[in-house]
């Protein structure tokens, strides 16, 4: 488990970093927003007050989706780039990119069988699965570059999260919002529901732990099967990639305590990625050091019963597989 604290200064100064009506805003680009995922999320953060420049990237259709987003009455301005010759133009100045790029699994596939097709694109990854490898991926090709910073990358796991809260209100039977602490990364046994540091607390027979990890462990499968071809979560995806942008936008303009969950590079449970919890609230040595947003504070584990001990041990093993998979993908 881990904490982010996003910083930024800069942004906030830049003159034409401004939302309608005067608000400072960010400038947002999403990479692959004319797919399942990208055309949901480019819709709501249009709609994001915090966001202020939208630039759409995609190899395909970019220009018609942003003529379609642009016309939308909300203060962000719109740009699409459409190819790789327009990539650094769609990332010059940018605060926050969201990476929903790349292929999604079909029925009786795992997240890992899409490691062959996504892994080749991964540059700054946040959605592409599978997450444990691609974030990995990213790393090595910053280092590479000679620009990581761990602290700047961030896997985004908000659909585990929105998936756990939502099946605990159900099977909790309670009308309360719940908040759901989800570790570990994204991806079958890896997804780790800390059911016993649920807020406010709730109490679950072992039938029900049991029930609720499985269908949160599976959540994604669930739609795959359930969509029988036609792609992987897209609409909740784009709700939980906003949800986890918001939180980093308001990070960047400077709010305390925000707290999400998130894949980064941490050593609290293992010397190398892991998934985290992740706090993003303002740094005055980010702000000096980098100047823009970044995972800053990496929380411990909270008190574990035996039952999440034994999933951690199992989310650890395959962790570190995924990992070295990405690690030994991109040495190559
Ligand atoms: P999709 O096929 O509908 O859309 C993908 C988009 O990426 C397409 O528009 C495609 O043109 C674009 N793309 C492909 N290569 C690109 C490149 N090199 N540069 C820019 N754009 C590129 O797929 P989707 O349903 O939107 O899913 C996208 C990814 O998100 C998949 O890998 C899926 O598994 C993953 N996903 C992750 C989570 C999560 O919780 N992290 C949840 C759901 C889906
Ligand atoms: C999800 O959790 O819905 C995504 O990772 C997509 C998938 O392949 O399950």
């Amino acid at each position: 488990m881990g904490c982010v604290k996003v910083e930024d200064g800069s942004a906030l100064s830049r003159g034409d970093c401004r939302a309608k009506g005067g608000a400072p805003g960010f400038k947002v680009a999403i990479v692959g927003a004319a797919g399942g995922i990208g055309q949901p999320l480019a819709m709501l953060m249009k709609m994001n007050p915090l966001v202020s420049v939208l630039h759409l990237y995609d190899v395909v259709n970019a220009p018609g989706v942003t003529a379609d987003i642009s016309h939308m009455d909300t203060g962000a301005v719109v740009r699409g780039f459409l190819g790789q010759p327009q990539l650094e133009s769609a990332l010059t100045g940018i605060d926050l990119v969201i990476i929903p790029a790349g292929v999604p699994r079909k029925p009786g596939m795992t997240r890992d069988d899409l490691f062959k097709i996504n892994a080749g694109i991964a540059i700054v990854n946040l959605i592409s699965n599978p997450v444990n490898s691609t974030v990995p991926i990213a790393a090595e090709v910053f280092k590479k570059a000679g620009t990581y910073d761990p602290k700047r990358l961030l896997g985004v796991t908000t659909l585990d999260v929105v998936r756990a809260n939502t099946f605990v209100v159900s099977t909790s039977q309670t009308s309360l919002e719940v908040d759901v602490p989800v570790v570990g990364g994204h991806a079958g046994v890896t997804i780790l529901p800390l059911l016993s540091q649920v807020k406010p607390p709730c109490s679950f027979t072992k039938e029900e732990t049991e029930y609720l990890t499985n269908r949160i462990q599976n959540g994604g499968t669930e739609v795959v099967e359930a969509k029988a071809g036609a792609g992987s979560a897209t609409l909740s995806m784009a709700y939980a990639a906003v949800k986890f942008a918001d939180a980093c936008l308001r990070g960047l303009r400077g709010d305390a305590g925000v707290i999400e969950c998130a894949f980064v590079a941490s050593e609290v449970l293992c010397s190398s990625l892991i998934g985290v919890n992740v706090v993003l609230k303002p740094s005055s040595e980010l702000l000096v050091r980098l100047g823009r947003g970044g995972a800053e504070e990496i929380y411990q584990l909270g008190p574990l019963n035996e039952y999440e001990r034994v999933g951690l041990e199992k989310a650890k093993m395959e962790l570190a597989a995924s990992i070295q998979k990405g690690v030994s993908f991109i040495k190559k």
